[in-house]
């Protein structure tokens, strides 16, 4: 594996590589991180390793999407053990730079519909970081496929858009939510949890679980999230066939989703099996 740091030297290998391309085996495929790698990150890999040839693992703690009251200088930066597992998982390229922006960067993609609401409402600015770095490491890193995780649902749907909506030659492919066995889902900030904390966190995945099959899943969630102690509601609501939710446990926000299972889809749905039994039948 290569670790890179400057981002001249990353463009010109990709672009080495596009040059080369021969048929499928030669695909570019890139997994953008902020690092602190888990077993999330690792599925995103083990994906992009399956269909690409050359995988690019960016590792950067892209400060634009952080508000000014985040945890911006806190965030883990892990780097030797995020490298030693992107290594053991076959990856050709860590691309670490210490600095994406000139100090006069004054261009920046904002995604005006997507990215409302939601994490877009409670973190201003938020998208904007993420749209303008995950754009510019796409002119970076060539990719013909990346990799997003769909516990960051919003996220993805706002880099979709981006993607669509200025004809970005990349293919995004959403990889599942990996949770942990007590089924909180994997995320580099579960670490700021306390013992206790990581507990009372626990209602998230639980309280969508049992949600997501209630007529009105997003205010049957906010009931039972506001009776219990220790957690915030920051949001919840129903949004592409998802139950998404933000809450924060001490400092920590942590967020999550599900698909939705409401009884309402589940009835149609029997009612066109049966209109094509009746049809069958006839
Ligand atoms: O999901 C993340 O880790 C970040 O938002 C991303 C996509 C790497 C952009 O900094």
């Amino acid at each position: 594996m290569r670790r890179i740091t400057s981002p001249d030297l990353m463009q010109q290998l990709a672009l080495r590589w596009k040059r080369e391309k021969v048929g499928q085996r030669a695909r570019i495929a890139l997994v953008p991180t902020m690092g602190a790698l888990h077993e999330g990150h690792a599925e995103l890999i083990r994906q992009a390793r399956k269909q690409a040839a050359h995988v690019i693992v960016s590792l950067y703690v892209n400060p634009t999407q952080f508000g000014p009251k985040e945890d911006l200088s806190r965030y883990p930066r892990p780097l030797d053990a995020d490298a030693a597992l992107c290594r053991r998982l076959g990856v050709d390229v860590l691309f670490n730079p210490a600095n994406l922006y000139a100090p006069d960067h004054s261009t920046w993609v904002t995604e005006e519909a997507a990215s409302l609401g939601r994490c877009g409402g409670s973190r201003p600015g938020h998208f904007r970081g993420v749209a303008t770095v995950v754009t510019k490491l796409f002119a970076l890193t060539q990719p013909d496929l990346a990799f997003f995780g769909l516990k960051d649902a919003q996220q993805l749907s706002v880099i979709e858009r981006v993607v669509r909506d200025l004809a970005l030659p990349v293919r995004i492919v959403p990889v599942e939510i990996v949770r942990d066995r007590d089924g909180l889902a994997l995320s580099s900030r579960n670490r700021y949890l306390t013992p206790a904390e990581r507990n009372r966190a626990l209602a998230l995945p639980l309280l969508l679980q049992a949600a997501v099959v209630q007529p009105a899943p997003a205010a049957w969630f906010r009931t039972h999230i506001t009776r219990l102690p220790g957690l915030t509601l920051d949001y919840v609501e129903a949004v592409d066939g998802r139950l998404c939710a933000a809450i924060r446990v001490g400092k920590t926000r942590l967020i999550d989703n599900l698909p939705l299972l409401s009884p309402a889809p589940r009835k149609r749905a029997k009612r066109v099996k049966q209109g094509v039994r009746s049809r069958r039948l006839a």
